[in-house]
């Protein structure tokens, strides 16, 4: 509890410290930096003419030529780390998820790609079957049940492909229990006890999701919804619980998911553990913005970095953002 030792009005004049804007910048309590953001990008080996995805206007999915150049970009303003999504064609799906083990996978030659030509940006990949599942859940199944230890199991192999192809950080997504201690130790095992692990350790069953399903081709698959292995919104004890854990099994980095509807839980966690800690800023949230400011609704700068701040001020260390490049390229031009 912060103690207030000044005294009341007139004594103290709150709106002194806001009269000047030379004044805020130098007593502001946070402030966003292009090394805050994670870009997160899509892949595709499909490569349409203008591969917009409807629901998040100003995305788009790139194929191998186009994604260096793109991030080549983020780089040159400061972004130090992205994170690589493929879209998955309906035929290359199937129960077992097998592509996911096929070392000259999209996402396997993107990374190979990447380390080849901007070796200094860091590589972050999902650990989780769900752009290769016909049911798009991020896991495998028996009948409607999606199976822990078995899914578990093929998360290790695809980890340690992505280790191969040069992935610096692993980011297990599915939310099976075990898997970020499987995954640490496949990675120690198979000699890559140098890579990161950054855990959805915190991941609800969000509405929130469903512009990134169509953006990786998942949407038209997916049966059901996620409750019996994501979150529930309702809950934020189990938050921390799902941290320790994944603390214990050997997580380096937190991720909590969705962003803006959870800085709750956010706060939480950073208090509670101070582990370095992101919040992702998830599709629906982008799209919420993004349109609105297509609408004439919302300005679309300001409700940006508005929206990034408030990760900074819950305690979050870094924030993966579809806004990273429009925010780092604002970022540049302002003296803070
Ligand atoms: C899948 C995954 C999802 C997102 C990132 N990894 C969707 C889901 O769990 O259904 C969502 C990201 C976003 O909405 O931007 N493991």
């Amino acid at each position: 509890m912060v103690s207030f030792p000044r005294g009341p009005y007139p004594t103290t004049r709150m709106r002194r410290q806001r009269s000047h804007h030379q004044v805020r910048r130098l007593i502001c309590e946070n402030s966003l930096h292009a090394s805050d953001l994670v870009w997160p990008c899509f892949i595709t080996d499909n490569p349409q003419e203008e591969d917009k995805i409807d629901a998040m206007p100003g995305v788009k999915r790139y194929s191998l030529t186009q994604i260096v150049s793109a991030v080549a970009e983020a780089e040159d303003l400061g972004i130090p780390a992205i994170a690589l999504f493929p879209y998955t064609l309906p035929s290359k799906r199937d129960a077992m998820a097998s592509e996911a083990l096929n070392a000259k996978n999209l996402v396997c030659e993107a990374i190979a790609l990447l380390k080849q030509h901007c070796p200094n940006m860091i590589v972050i990949c999902d650990v989780a079957l769900d752009p290769y599942t016909e049911s798009g859940h991020d896991g495998v199944m028996r009948g409607d049940t999606i199976l822990n230890d078995e899914t578990v199991a093929i998360l290790q192999k695809q980890a340690v492909l992505m280790a191969e192809a040069g992935c610096d950080v692993l980011a297990p997504s599915d939310m099976m229990d075990g898997r970020v201690g499987a995954v640490r130790s496949a990675l120690d095992q198979q000699g890559f006890s140098d890579r990161l692990i950054l855990s959805y350790a915190v991941k609800y069953a969000s509405c929130f999701y469903s512009p990134f399903r169509e953006a990786v081709g998942s949407n038209m698959f997916l049966k059901g919804d996620k409750m019996t292995y994501q979150m529930d919104p309702r809950n934020s004890d189990e938050a921390l619980h799902e941290v320790a854990l994944d603390l214990q099994e050997g997580a380096d980095w937190i991720i909590v998911k969705p962003g803006m509807p959870y800085l709750d839980v956010i706060h939480r966690v950073v208090d509670e553990f101070a582990a370095p800690t992101l919040a992702y800023q998830v599709s629906g949230e982008y799209a919420m913005i993004a349109q609105a400011a297509e609408n004439g609704w919302l300005d679309l700068d300001r409700a940006m970095m508005e929206s990034l701040i408030a990760f900074k001020r819950a305690g979050c260390r870094g924030i993966v953002t579809y806004f990273a490049k429009q925010a780092a390229t604002l970022l540049q031009g302002q003296s803070g």
